[in-house]
């Protein structure tokens, strides 16, 4: 007997879409879901040789759709294109060059909207700019700036000219902006007078004067006047406003073709050990895998007004803000601010001011608004959406629950979407017109992905059982290393089993093969949505005069998914005070941005080691949730500094 399928009303396990939703999705049934699929990986690349021609404008064709040496995949072999003319460039001279492709909202309520053909204007003048301060293909810019049109604009020009940008969020501090432009040894960077955030400035150029002190490749900085700050301070001959160069460019530029191969970006993020990774992806599979993604998951038409509210410093706002989305000419709304400015009901009021039809956030939002409550949203008319997305972090049913109803009016599929920085693209999900949901699982893998659920020995684990999450198969948007280090590369990836990508998620996939993403296994805590490395918050409490040792762990968070904890130990003599306790919490901000500032500082006399002097981080965790110690402790070096700690 089938498994009991809801539509709308009581939700039971599964939600289908409703007959109107699939008549005009893109893909409108399972059946049609399985096909493709089965062809997709049963010949790979005929399906993404395929896929490539019909999606993308291609300048010269490949000879080779896939040369894997494993782990270094290579797609596309001897294709060129131009990432930004298809982007831009291919909607100008179509019916879509007069339609929106961005809308830009301001926290203080400013408006600003860019048509196809607008948004080709201001690319072609900042490429120029871009080459007139020396920048060439494969150079790299960085770029910090709040979410506006010219965020979206430099990254376009980036890649219209083959140069690599690093995008570094609008809350990443100083240090965190030093780390990043020397290790890939930026040029030149991209930033604002400011940015508004629940209605206070955030002082982009401040950080970026203190980052680049100790920055010796930067030769020049770009200052979009974004609030009109008059505390900016400009340096003579290194930094320029962005509307003086804009000025003076000419709006005709040459995109030339690059090779499909070409690296189009690195973006900074969080891993088990050490400091931030730089995620290389390239142009053409990633360009493919966003763009595919984008149109079949997000179902998108001409007609819709899509909005995902991630900031574009994070992956998301790479592939499903930039690339994926523009590639595919649709409308696509930002907004730069909080969610609760100046009210708590501010996404709903844009989403029906705009008549916004897809809407793509994150959990811990989702959770913020339950809480905040249904009031807010119902004085809205949201009947304009037809789509809702979840990504960066499971989503509990409950949560999954409220935003079909409350949100999506019992009317709008749910397509909770797994997948990383490294993969550039949507993995696992449900198509809207094709799948039901399952309230808690991300579902069925994409086209061309086949993930698999392994034990540490390598082995398939059965349905139902937990394990981790594994891809075994190259895939177009897939990263092609970490900047400068293959050793890591490898090492993070690659050898926990033999020639197949771990992605340090746990996972179970249950009968109906949905798979269930249980959360990172690794020391990597996912905070809001954002990968934080334990190891980076750990490195940030050391570098104080007063920490002699830490170890960080996260606590399960009803709002946040995760909460950091953090155990310290003292140098000899200091003294333990809550003083101390929020100079900690103020330095981690100040070292990493204030998404790491810890939730809570313990003090204690010693850690918990084994007798090799590990730090036994599942007993902090148990700890820290105030939990019964579940690990054998037989291995502890010194019983008593357990009690102590649970006493602290
Ligand atoms: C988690 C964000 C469950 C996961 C796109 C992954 C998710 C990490 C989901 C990547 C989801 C992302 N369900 N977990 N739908 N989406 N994750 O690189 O732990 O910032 O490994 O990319 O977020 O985070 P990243």
């Amino acid at each position: 007997m089938p498994n009991k399928t809801t539509s709308s009303a009581s939700l039971g396990e599964k939600v289908s879409p409703s007959s109107e939703f699939k008549k005009q999705a893109t893909v409108k049934s399972m059946a049609e879901y399985k096909r493709l699929y089965a062809e997709s990986v049963s010949d790979p690349e005929k399906f993404w040789n395929a896929q490539a021609k019909e999606l993308l404008f291609w300048r010269k064709p490949w000879k080779q759709t896939l040369e894997w040496k494993e782990p270094q995949a290579k797609w596309f072999v001897g294709g060129k294109l131009n990432v930004c003319e298809n982007c831009v460039d291919r909607h100008v001279g179509t019916p879509r060059e007069n339609k929106a492709a961005l809308i830009f909202e301001g926290e203080p309520g400013d408006q600003q909207t860019l048509t196809y053909k607008q948004l080709h204007v201001e690319v072609c003048k900042f490429a120029n700019v871009l080459e007139s301060r020396g920048i060439k293909k494969g150079d790299r810019i960085a770029i910090y700036m709040p979410m506006t049109c010219e965020a979206v604009v430099a990254m376009l020009a980036s890649a219209r000219i083959g140069a690599i940008h690093t995008v570094i969020f609008g809350g990443f501090s100083s240090e965190s902006i030093k780390d990043r432009v020397n290790d890939c040894q930026a040029k030149l960077v991209v930033t604002a007078d400011g940015g508004w955030r629940r209605g206070s400035v955030v002082d982009l150029k401040m950080h970026v004067n203190r980052a680049i002190q100790d920055c010796p490749t930067v030769e020049t900085v770009v200052v979009v006047k974004r609030i009109g700050n008059t505390r900016v301070s400009m340096k003579t001959g290194r930094d320029y406003w962005y509307h003086t160069v804009m000025e003076g460019a000419s709006h005709k530029h040459t995109a030339k073709a690059f090779d499909a191969e070409t690296p189009l970006f690195i973006l900074y993020t969080s891993g088990s050990t050490g400091k931030p990774k730089g995620v290389l992806h390239t142009s053409g599979g990633y360009l493919l895998g966003t763009t595919m993604t984008s149109k079949y998951v997000f179902d998108l038409k001409d007609s819709d007004t899509y909005w995902c509210t991630a900031d574009i410093g994070w992956i998301t706002g790479h592939s499903y803000v930039t690339y994926g989305i523009l590639s595919n000419g649709a409308t696509n709304l930002i907004y730069e601010g909080a969610p609760n400015y100046p009210d708590v009901n501010r996404f709903w009021d844009i989403v029906e001011r705009h008549r916004v039809t897809i809407f793509y956030t994150a959990p811990t939002a989702i959770r913020a608004f339950m809480k905040w409550g249904d009031h807010h949203v119902k004085k809205h008319d949201l009947s304009s959406l037809r789509l809702l997305g979840s990504v960066g972090e499971p989503i509990n049913p409950e949560a999954w629950k409220w935003y079909y109803k409350t949100i999506g009016g019992g009317r709008c599929p749910i397509v909770d979407t797994w997948w990383q920085t490294e993969t550039g693209a949507i993995m696992i999900t449900t198509l809207p017109g094709a799948a039901y949901s399952k309230p808690g699982s991300a579902g069925l893998p994409f086209f061309g992905v086949v993930p698999k659920v392994f034990n540490d020995a390598g082995e398939e684990v059965k349905k139902g059982e937990s394990g981790k999450l594994v891809l075994t198969q190259p895939w177009p948007s897939m990263l092609r290393g970490l900047y400068g280090d293959r050793k890591r590369y490898k090492e993070t990836y690659w050898s926990e089993y033999k020639g197949i990508y771990f992605c340090g998620d746990g996972c179970r996939q249950d009968k109906d093969g949905y798979f269930w993403i249980v959360g990172r296994i690794d020391d990597v805590l996912n905070v809001s949505g954002h990968r934080i490395g334990t190891a980076e918050v750990e490195s940030a409490l050391v570098s104080h005069g007063a920490v002699a040792e830490s170890a960080v762990v996260g606590r399960p968070h009803e709002l946040k998914g995760s909460a950091v904890v953090c155990f310290v130990t003292l140098k000899e003599g200091v003294e333990p005070t809550d003083e101390l306790r929020r100079e900690l919490r103020e330095h981690v901000g100040e070292e990493i941005g204030a998404i790491a500032k810890p939730d809570e500082v313990r003090f204690a006399p010693a850690l918990p080691k084994t007798r090799s002097g590990k730090i036994m981080r599942r007993l902090l965790k148990d700890i820290a949730a105030g939990r019964e110690i579940a690990q054998d402790t037989t291995t502890l070096e010194d019983l008593n500094v357990v009690k102590a700690l649970q006493k602290g």
